[in-house]
Formats: structure tokens, sequence, C-alpha cells
């Protein structure tokens, strides 16, 4: 058997579970701490309940909200400053994927000093940050699980990857009740990111048994529960997203991703666009130029979302598989190609930074420069 490592936080899942901050923060020994969070959820009443609670416990806080949609590292290093200046002893992150990023790199800094780009890589970061609880309000980016952290090198406008234990969270509260709060399209965006999350971490060359029972189990609940998720908003089909999300976590912060999330990244940082749509619409393009490297998974993966392979050849199961994927996201009423037209000025930076993405690394394929030109050519409008 080979050597494999699998890293979680202490996860917390069910409803109200965020009501819980306040004993967390206790047992932490936090007296102040920094709230990093999405500014559009400020004035919803669950987070004015998450304030109540610290209050309760007499925990002061103070919050931090200058989070760009794809984190940049001057809003971290910004963050870091206020953490220290006003002498703030944990952090709790809420919100989407970005808050959690942002806060991630936060703690990285106001621990072990520099920038947040020295960081950047695999197992960079020397000393551990202070206790860090998030709470997602989305089920998707799994950063409140995972060992990544995303942030935007704001100069050359590429996505970096920080990768250590280091960043995984001391605990995750993940509750339903942010979820049935989102809007649909984030909703559609976010889910369609952990789908991507799961199958990516199914096929990835450095899955394992640990990783696949986890990354199968997601497929299985976010492609029945996504459609639900959009059109009836219902606790019961928020807590199978909440799950599946949370599997798909699970998988592919210890089996990494592949060649989507490479080039959605690469599309975040040059044109700033959301990171869940870039993967909704690159997943079928890099199914299929991928299939073939890795039939066996692929075919595991066409099951788990309901294709009836039995007799099937593998020309087959993939016509069955890329319909499927098209098919939910048409359902989910996410478009096929982006709104705007390449820039040939900006399509050579896309292309490059999407081949040196680290994420790449674990693609069953190695794409070649002509074939990540190709997926982009047919991604954005003629
Ligand atoms: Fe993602």
């Amino acid at each position: 058997m080979e050597q494999r490592k699998f890293v979680v936080p202490e996860v917390v899942v069910g409803k109200n579970v965020m009501e819980l901050i306040g004993r967390y923060l206790g047992h932490f020994g936090s007296r102040k701490t920094m709230i990093v969070a999405d500014k559009n959820i400020l004035k919803l009443n669950w987070f004015q309940n998450i304030i109540n609670n610290l209050m309760k416990k007499d925990i002061e806080y103070i919050i931090f909200d200058e989070v760009s949609e794809n984190p940049r590292d001057y809003e971290a290093m910004l963050g870091a400053e206020l953490f220290l200046a006003e002498d703030c002893d944990s952090i709790v992150a809420v919100g989407g994927g970005s808050p959690m990023d942002c806060a991630k790199c936060i703690s990285i800094v106001c621990t072990n000093g520099g920038h947040i780009l020295d960081y950047v890589g695999v197992d960079q970061i020397r000393l551990p940050g202070p206790p860090l609880i998030c709470i997602p309000s989305t089920a998707g980016t799994a950063a409140d699980v995972s060992q990544f952290a995303i942030i935007l090198d704001s100069k050359i406008h590429i996505k970096k990857a920080i990768i250590s234990k280091k960043v995984v969270p001391d605990l995750a509260l993940i509750d339903t009740i942010p979820l049935l709060t989102m809007d649909t399209y984030l909703t559609a965006c976010t889910g369609m990111d952990a789908l991507t999350h799961a199958i990516e971490a199914y096929v990835s060359n450095a899955a394992s048994p640990l990783t696949d029972v986890h990354a199968l189990k997601a497929i299985e609940l976010i492609s029945k529960a996504l459609p639900n998720a959009v059109s009836s908003n219902k606790e019961e089909v928020m807590e199978d997203m909440l799950m599946g999300s949370l599997h798909a976590g699970f998988a592919f912060s210890n089996a990494s991703l592949g060649a989507v999330h490479a080039l959605a990244h690469s599309l975040g940082g040059v044109l700033d666009l959301p990171h869940g749509q870039c993967n909704s619409i690159l997943l079928e393009h890099v199914i299929d130029l991928n299939f073939e490297y890795a039939q066996d998974r692929y075919k595991d993966i066409a099951v788990a979302v309901g294709c009836e392979v039995e007799g099937l050849s593998s020309e087959e199961i993939k016509a069955c598989l890329i319909d499927v994927i098209s098919e939910l996201r048409e359902k989910l009423s996410i478009p096929e190609k982006l709104s705007e037209k390449i820039n040939p000025e900006l399509a050579e930076e896309l292309y490059v930074n999407a081949i040196n993405d680290p994420c790449m690394v674990t693609n069953p394929k190695n794409l070649s420069y002509k074939e990540v030109k190709g997926i982009y050519e047919k991604i954005f409008k003629e």
C-alpha cells in the first residue's frame, strides 16, 4: 500500500452550530477575536446571532470586511496589520471562500511576519497561526476544511496557492442556516465548484482509498441535490449540499485538484471572474480531454451521477457523463460560454498561468499548451 496522509480539522455540523462560537472561542482562551467576513452578510439575521453570542460570552470583536471576491495580497496584509494593532488573539472567518482564504492568509502573516506571497507553495509556513474558526455561508469552497489558501498576486494578476497543514482551520462550524439565505446563482456556482472538487479529487494522480470514499459520496450527493437546492431552497436539500461539499473538501484537500481548477484559477486571476462560474463552464471540456487517461475512474463518476453504464462502450460512457454535466449546468442557468471575447493581449498570460498552476500537476493527463488554448477558445464568446 502506498503511504498517504489525510488531514482534516475538527468539524461540527448541523442546524444552529454557529451559535457554539462563543463556547469554542472560550475553549481557545480567546478574549478578542477578528471576524473576517463578506460585506454582504453583515446585515443578515444569522450573522447578528453570531455577534450576540460573542457578546453574551464577553468576547470582544472587530470586523474586517475589506475582502474582494478573489482576495488580494494587500487585503491579507491590511488584515494582519489590523489584527496586531487591535491585539486580537483569534480569527473567525464567516462567509464564502474569499473571507476564509483571506483569514487563513491573515493568520499566516500575523504570526510569521513578512509578506503573504513569501508563503506561496507547499509547506512554506513555519509557525501555526492563532486559533482559526470557519463558518461557511456556501456549500462549495470547503476552505473551512482544506489545506489550501488561494490569494491573488495583485501586481501580476495571478492567483497563487498556499498549501500547508498550517492553514487547516482549528474548527469548522458548518451550519445549514446560512445556506438558506444565499441567492440561487451563488448556490448554483458554489455547488458546481464542490462537484468539481469531488470529480478532480477522484481522478487526481494523488487520489487514495481515503480520499476516494469521500469523493464518490460527494458526487452522488451533489449531483442529486444541486438542482433542487436552486429550485426549492429546502433545509433537507441544503443538508445534502452541505454534506456533499464537506465530503468533497475532505477529498480534494488531501488528493489535490486538476486542470479545471488550474484553468479556473488563471481565468479568475486575469479577468477577476467568480471561481464557481469558471469551474462550471470548464468542467465538461476538461472531462472530454482527460477521459481516456482515467477511464475506470470516470466510469465510476458516471455511475455516481446516474448514468446506466451496463453494456456501454467507453465512448458512450464518456458521452453520457458529459451530457449529464452539461444538462446540470443548463438547469442551473449557468451559461455555456463567458460573456466576453478573448482579449489577444491577455490570452498568452491566461494560457501560461494555467499551465504553471500547481493543480495541473495532479491532473491525470498532461495538457499541452495547444490543448489549454483550445479549451479557452471554446469558452469565450466568438
Ligand atoms: Fe474550487
